[in-house]
């Protein structure tokens, strides 16, 4: 196959696995991400198909210097796995404007702007691939994770209207959503949790129940791997799907929103969450 394709947030995680999948499937693979370090180290286990290259997707300067290294050593990019993604947890009242902005330019602005680079030389090609990875809070929005899940339906927005916008230029666009993925984004979310804990936050003791129940959902969560081979399924399909879902135990959980009142839908996730066992002030 030998096409070029650029993987955003690959020093970590999901985009590490899928990276390393899709070189061994025979793509061309750039890796991308901020840490060079972390990425030189996955060169290695791409079996010469695999080159870290610098990106930061909040910067527009660093996405054309990267899609523009791919074009000049390997052509064309075929396809774009959009994964790099960060979450800022804690209560809407208490998160920072500045730091909702954070989010969006990460999680969705990075999507818009690397699509907007390499859409114009796949669509003169007419073909190309383009796979957002979304998640379960795309759908689900969590208490005390609102900027991380806004940012999720944003991408599911935005992926809907792409694959409609551009499947007239023979371009294919899906979305992934995985549920907890054991990876150290799980240990970041816990971080930032700690925030809004303690004296003078007013919203400390859901937020400690909910941080208990989310303690145990990354490492008990999906392997990177599981995802990485999806990203595998919707870059190489001849129809690959317009979502999925990893694991698929998710499906219920989504089917269930879609069809139950918001109401029911509320009392069960808070008392799955624990978030229902918390006293309201008197
Ligand atoms: N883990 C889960 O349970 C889970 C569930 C659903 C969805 N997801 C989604 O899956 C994606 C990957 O998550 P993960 O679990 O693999 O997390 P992770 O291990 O923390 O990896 C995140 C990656 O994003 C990169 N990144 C962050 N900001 C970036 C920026 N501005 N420019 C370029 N790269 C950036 C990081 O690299 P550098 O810091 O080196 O730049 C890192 O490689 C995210 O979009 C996340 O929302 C994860």
């Amino acid at each position: 196959m030998y096409k070029p394709v650029l993987v955003t947030g690959a020093s970590s995680g999901i985009g590490e696995a899928a990276a390393v999948a899709l070189a061994r499937k025979g793509f061309r693979v750039y890796a991308g991400a901020r840490r060079l370090d972390r990425l030189k180290a996955l060169e290695g286990l791409g079996q010469g198909g695999l080159s870290g290259i610098e990106i930061d997707v909040a910067d527009e300067g660093s996405i054309d210097r990267a899609c523009y290294r791919i074009e000049a050593e390997a052509g064309p990019i075929y396809g774009v796995v959009n994964n790099a993604g960060i979450s800022v947890m804690g209560p809407i009242e208490e998160v920072s404007t500045n730091e909702w902005r954070r989010q969006f330019e990460t999680n969705v602005f990075g999507i818009v702007a690397v699509c907007q680079r390499v859409l114009p030389r796949m669509r003169e090609a007419k073909l190309g691939r383009i796979v957002n990875i979304g998640s379960v809070s795309g759908r689900i929005a969590a208490p005390f994770q609102g900027a991380y899940a806004s940012s999720k339906h944003a991408v599911e927005g935005l992926t809907d209207a792409l694959r409609r916008e551009v499947e007239p230029f023979g371009i294919k666009v899906s979305l992934i959503r995985p549920g907890f993925v054991n990876t150290p984004f799980g240990e970041q979310e816990q971080e930032g949790l700690d925030e809004f804990l303690g004296d003078g936050h007013p919203y400390a003791p859901w937020v400690a129940r909910f941080k208990a129940w989310h303690a145990k959902g990354h490492p008990k969560g999906a392997s990177p791997m599981d995802v990485a081979e999806t990203v595998v399924a919707a870059m190489t399909a001849d129809r690959p799907h317009s979502r999925y879902v990893v694991p698929a135990a998710y499906l219920p959980a989504l089917m269930m929103r879609n069809l139950l009142p918001s109401a029911i839908v509320d009392r069960l996730f808070a008392r799955i969450n624990g978030v229902a066992g918390v006293r309201r002030p008197s």
